[in-house]
């Protein structure tokens, strides 16, 4: 097997018929979490009838998992915040690589979203005037982040769903999307399969929008489930021409589940953000609240990267629990409150028999989202290959070095909204028409995909990919430095060397298969990590290089990823300057006041 970009070009021309369905549409959206949610809307709301495609039922993205709250400087408990604090918080976390432009955006719609949301129908939680309540989340000068208790991501869907139904938005679950159709200047649609029936898809399109996630789950212990954020949407760009940026910024969450404590299954499972915004705090194993020693102003409530480092730390130098964690407590506060805030919360652990009002639960880092992915126009998704457009987790540019809590779901709607407006201005046909030659196009990706599935030599794509956590685990995860660094491409080359000998069990409608396809999109985005990594000599947010821990000005830089004739083609590109406006609320110098929370 190969790396899906080189696939179907490996495949020689034969006069094998091969048997497809053929599908045709005005705006093909692939992913069905929030952002392609909102791409949809706002498109039917325009008069153009997109098709979105999803590997699953319609509701259920990785979206449901963003349990803590989605942030929009609203002002309802602190009238002091404003948009532009919003935007320099972000930036000021993201360590000044976030494209201002996106910050600004992001920020300046979000109050707006949040109402038209609320409209819909979603039930965030209110205060007792009825205004929409907001929680303090990590490093946020404010409280700006809404709820609706510990399921927003869920509810927010829900409510994305609903309004694309009323809009009759067409959906079609079961889909996977392997390859975009695009003959090296213009995307014209994506080939794919059916996995409940195995039947192989052609989507013809003159405008496709990604929207199907990130890449965090390539890691060994993350807060996905086993098929979303596999790199997918960032692997097609790259294969279709796109650049990727910043892929080396990947966020491990201060608080995810321990295996070793509560089952394998649950390994990694994210523990919201909330229990520390609504006061939960963290403890070694000898009782020690040891972010005094790591953040005493912003203690638990810092930067995911600093919570993360310092609960990394405490366990790398033995003062973890014995199953590897360490202890999150909120038991402190009264139960119904916590029943209240943290339903969901409450109920996980009570299933696992663990009474959160009254013990710890034990946590650890986990990887959890990309700041990096395509590289996009945010005012338009345009990611300078005609017809291919990309939202959400699956770019770059928002969040930079590190993402505030609660503003991926921001992001979502935000720019998801006027990515779909202006991909329905260019809209200007129905339907289209399919070539011959990209028909052509298509049959050799099917037939390389018929050759995938009938590959036969001894080694699981299953067993690769785990061993390929591993090795982004320990040689690009939490601290890095070269030798490391560049000991992890040496075995992802070796792991390539594997593929030749992939045997798929199963057919199209098998998870083995599924797995197979998965790898060849995680391969070539574990090497951008990897390189992206090692060029990037300093620290920066989420990036720490032990080798280079100061952060260094020449580095403030995006480093751009495409494919060239020979490989990957790494370049850096300077960061243009926020606004005045928000670079005057930079100045202001704003800051969370933890001690608000005791
Ligand atoms: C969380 O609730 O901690 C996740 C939400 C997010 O990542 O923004």
């Amino acid at each position: 097997m190969r790396d899906r970009l080189q696939t179907a070009d490996a495949v020689a021309e034969n006069d094998e018929p091969v048997d497809y369905q053929t599908v045709s549409t005005p705006v093909l959206v692939v992913g069905a979490g929030a952002a392609g949610a909102r791409v949809a809307i706002a498109l039917a709301e325009a008069g153009v009838e997109p098709l979105v495609v999803g590997k699953r039922d319609h509701g259920d993205a990785h979206t449901t998992w963003a349990a803590g709250g989605i942030n929009a400087a609203l002002g309802s408990l602190d009238p002091e915040d404003d948009w532009t604090v919003h935007a320099a918080d972000t930036l000021d976390e993201g360590h000044y690589i976030n494209d201002p432009e996106a910050v600004e955006l992001t920020a300046k719609h979000m109050p707006d979203r949040i109402r038209e949301l609320a409209d819909w129908g979603m039930p965030f939680d209110r205060t007792e005037d009825g205004t929409i309540n907001q929680r303090y989340f990590g490093a946020q000068s404010f409280r700006r982040t809404c709820f609706v208790g510990d399921r927003t991501g869920e509810a927010m869907l829900d409510t994305l769903v609903a309004k694309a139904r009323e809009l009759e938005v067409p959906y079609r679950d079961n889909v996977m999307v392997t390859r975009l159709l695009t003959d090296g200047e213009r995307v014209a649609g994506a080939m794919g399969f059916d996995m409940a029936t195995g039947e192989f898809v052609l989507l013809r399109s003159d405008h496709v929008v990604l929207a199907a996630g990130g890449a965090s789950a390539l890691y060994h212990r993350h807060s996905s489930r086993e098929d979303e954020n596999n790199g997918d949407g960032l692997a097609l760009a790259l294969g279709a021409g796109a650049r990727l940026a910043d892929v080396e910024f990947v966020q491990f969450h201060p608080t995810g589940m321990v295996g070793d404590r509560y089952g394998e299954e649950w390994d990694g499972r994210l523990v919201t953000e909330a229990v520390r915004g609504e006061g939960g705090r963290l403890f070694n194993a000898a009782g020690e609240r040891f972010m005094e020693r790591y953040s005493p102003d912003q203690m638990e409530l810092d930067a995911r990267d600093v919570v993360a480092r310092a609960i990394a730390r405490e366990i790398r130098e033995g003062r973890g629990t014995d199953d590897g964690g360490v202890y999150l407590d909120i038991s402190h506060r009264d139960g119904e409150y916590i029943r209240e805030r943290l339903p969901s919360m409450y109920e996980r652990f009570q299933s696992l028999g663990v009474d959160i009002t009254e013990a710890p639960m034990e946590v650890a880092p986990t990887a959890h989202y990309s700041m990096g992915g395509v590289d996009i126009d945010f005012a338009t998704g345009e990611t300078g290959v005609p017809g291919l457009y990309a939202v959400g987790e699956t770019v770059a540019g928002v969040h930079g070095a590190n993402r505030l809590g609660g503003n991926s779901l921001a992001e979502t709607v935000a720019i998801g909204k006027l990515v779909g407006e202006h991909v329905a201005d260019r809209v200007d046909d129905g339907a289209p028409t399919v070539t011959s030659g990209q028909r052509a196009l298509a049959e050799r990706e099917f037939r390389a995909l018929a050759e995938l599935e009938a590959s036969d030599g001894e080694v699981t794509a299953r067993d690769l990919l785990a061993d390929l956590g591993d090795i982004l685990w320990e040689h690009a995860g939490i601290l890095r430095d070269e030798a490391s660094l560049r000991e992890g491409l040496a075995k992802l080359d070796a792991l390539r060397a594997r593929t030749t000998d992939l045997r798929v069990a199963g057919d199209r409608t098998t998870r083995d298969f599924e797995f197979a396809v998965d790898l060849s999109f995680s391969l070539p985005i574990a090497e951008t990590i990897l390189r992206g990594a090692l060029e990037r000599t300093e620290s920066r947010g989420a990036h720490y290089r032990t080798d280079y821990p100061e952060t260094d000005g020449d580095w403030r830089r995006n480093i751009l990823v495409s494919e060239g004739p020979t490989g990957l083609e790494l370049r850096a590109r300077g960061v243009a300057d926020p606004s005045p406006e928000v670079q005057d609320a930079v100045e202001r110098g704003y800051e969370l006041d933890y001690h608000h929370l005791e």
